[in-house]
């Protein structure tokens, strides 16, 4: 959820996620909605931002994780 405590941004989110992303995943990188929390949503985003040595920082993988969080998980917490 968006909240003031973060400042991420869903429309970076969702432009970095097209140009980064979407070539290997779908709209949704998680179509059989395995991933329950914000958290390891992270996680796994870190995991292919590092596999695939981007110069993303920790805004870039907020942003992406909101977006695809409003878009498709609607977690309730961010965390
Ligand atoms: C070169 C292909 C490739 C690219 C590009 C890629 N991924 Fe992945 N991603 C994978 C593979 C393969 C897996 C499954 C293996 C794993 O879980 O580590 C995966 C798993 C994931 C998962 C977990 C899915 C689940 O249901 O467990 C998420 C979320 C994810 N990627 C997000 C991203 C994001 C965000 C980006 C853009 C930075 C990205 N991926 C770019 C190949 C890619």
């Amino acid at each position: 959820m968006f909240n003031s405590s973060n400042a991420a941004n869903i429309v970076d989110g969702e432009i970095l996620y097209k140009e980064s992303c979407i070539e290997c995943h779908e709209a949704n990188p998680s179509e059989e909605m395995l991933i329950f929390s914000i958290k390891k949503l992270k996680k796994k985003i870190y995991g292919c931002v590092g596999q695939l040595d981007l110069p993303w920082n920790e805004q870039d993988v907020d942003d992406t994780v909101e977006y695809l969080d409003v878009k498709f998980f609607h977690f309730d917490e961010w965390q």
